[in-house]
């Protein structure tokens, strides 16, 4: 059971995100931030502990942020990118000091390079992938792979219904034909829906 302040902070966080939903259901593709559950399938997927470099991806209202933090060495350098500005400001509420730039995957490298940061050996990534447009993902794909390190890892998650889109059979595809490996890792059930992770290592 939350503590009562626990289960506040969880009720504004989920009604922020339906609220951008109804905004811009495209971008945001959620109705609820993932369990803490998916988060920490997420955050163990990939091996954070030793990263000198990781960028999360659509942090939203920072659900998979809170499992990643404390995985992180010491030394490691992390950066957030947001489209959506109001995530964005929510985010930057919840975890002071660390930073979040408001911006497109499609512009990931020279986002990153305004952070100093050239290279990343982890992504972690909260896109909806197949809800958007094949230019796009083709795009924002691009920049992930030439900001990984060789043998860097992206890591993602998806819903059952995005894998049936046709846009979301392209996405995997894509992946496929793109990165060197790619896992589908089990399902998490104890999520809203369920969802599964792909782990993509370039
Ligand atoms: C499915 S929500 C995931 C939110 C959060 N990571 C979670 O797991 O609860 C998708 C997030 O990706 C962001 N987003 C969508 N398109 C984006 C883009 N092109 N570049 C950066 N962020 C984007 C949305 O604003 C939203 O925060």
């Amino acid at each position: 059971m939350l503590k009562p302040e626990a289960a506040r902070e969880s009720l504004r966080e989920h009604m922020l995100l339906l609220r951008e939903f109804v905004r811009y259901p495209f971008h945001t593709a959620a109705l609820a931030p993932s369990s803490r559950h998916l988060a920490h399938r997420m955050a163990a997927a990939v091996p954070l502990s030793t990263a000198k470099s990781v960028v999360e991806l659509g942090p939203g209202t920072g659900a998979l942020t809170k499992a990643l933090l404390p995985r992180l060495d010491q030394q490691a350098r992390f950066l957030a990118v947001e489209l959506n500005p109001t995530f964005a400001e929510e985010w930057r509420r919840q975890f002071p000091g660390r930073q979040v730039e408001v911006g497109n995957v499609v512009n990931l490298r020279q986002i990153c390079s305004r952070h100093d940061m050239h290279s990343a050996d982890c992504i972690v990534s909260g896109l909806p992938w197949p809800s958007f447009p094949i230019a796009l993902q083709e795009a924002g794909l691009e920049e992930v792979l030439s900001l990984l390190n060789p043998g860097g890892q992206m890591v993602t998650f998806g819903y059952h219904v995005g894998m049936c889109m046709p846009s979301g059979r392209h996405f995997m595809r894509l992946a496929q034909k793109r990165f060197r490996h790619v896992e589908r890792l089990a399902w998490e059930w104890r999520n809203l829906p369920p969802a599964y992770i792909l782990r993509c290592t370039r």
